[in-house]
């Protein structure tokens, strides 16, 4: 089984979306798949209210409350979490994941407000975990923005990769909306949006060597 943690305290950098829309590449090639949602707006929880049965279904917890109780054969376990990160909670899975995933706005503003907490969130990580796997999803963006290199150049400061780039799209609005992902949409119209998540399913799942 491995464990995603989707983390960064800067609302709307697309946590939620990229959380979700991960479970549904999983869902999609039949991976026993868990979502746990300890943000107290739920959103993730309130977009698998909205997922149609006819879609593979994807266990949800709210992660706040109770306990979490994966089916025993699930594969993957997906964990969406809040602004706030300095719970018990999330200090409980930082030490535990076996993947953190920071997604990040690269607008300027954005990333002088990410900056410190991208750094702060890593040094943590590789504080209390030596075996997760850190990496930076730029996202609403393209290669060629200024402020991608910028993102760039602060990323290989810090020596972590930069392992994806999600462009704007309105197939994210219409997916949250309906309670599916993009790869569950028709083809035609996500083909360029599933190309991007490529190299980032890539390095979540690549096989790395134990050290
Ligand atoms: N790549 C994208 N293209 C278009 N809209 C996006 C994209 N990523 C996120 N969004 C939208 O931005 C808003 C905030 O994203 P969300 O994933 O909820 O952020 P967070 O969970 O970090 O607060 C949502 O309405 C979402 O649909
Ligand atoms: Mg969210």
């Amino acid at each position: 089984m491995r464990s995603i943690l989707v983390v960064n305290p800067k609302g709307g950098c697309g946590k939620t979306t990229i959380a979700t829309n991960l479970a549904t590449y999983y869902a999609v090639w039949n991976t026993s798949t868990v979502l746990v949602d300890l943000d107290p707006q739920q959103s993730s929880m309130e977009w698998l209210r909205v997922r149609p049965d006819s879609e593979v279904a994807i266990q949800g917890f709210n992660g706040l409350h109770g306990k979490i109780y994966p089916k025993p054969d699930t594969q993957r376990i997906i964990y969406d979490v809040p602004a706030r990160t300095d719970s018990a909670k999330v200090a409980r899975l930082i030490k535990l994941v076996d993947v953190v995933i920071i997604p990040v706005l690269p607008s300027a503003l954005d990333i002088r407000v990410s900056a410190s907490f991208v750094a702060d969130i890593v040094s943590r990580i590789r504080a209390n975990n030596a075996k997760a796997i850190v990496g930076v999803v730029a996202n609403r963006t393209h290669r060629h923005y200024n402020s991608y290199q910028v993102l760039e150049k602060f990323l290989n400061s810090l020596d972590i990769p930069f392992v994806g780039t999600l462009r704007n799209s309105q197939n994210y609005i219409k997916a949250a909306d309906t309670g599916v992902g993009i790869f569950e949409m028709p083809i035609g119209q996500v083909k360029q949006d599933m190309e991007e998540w490529k190299p980032i399913i890539h390095w979540i799942e690549k096989k790395r060597t134990p050290e």
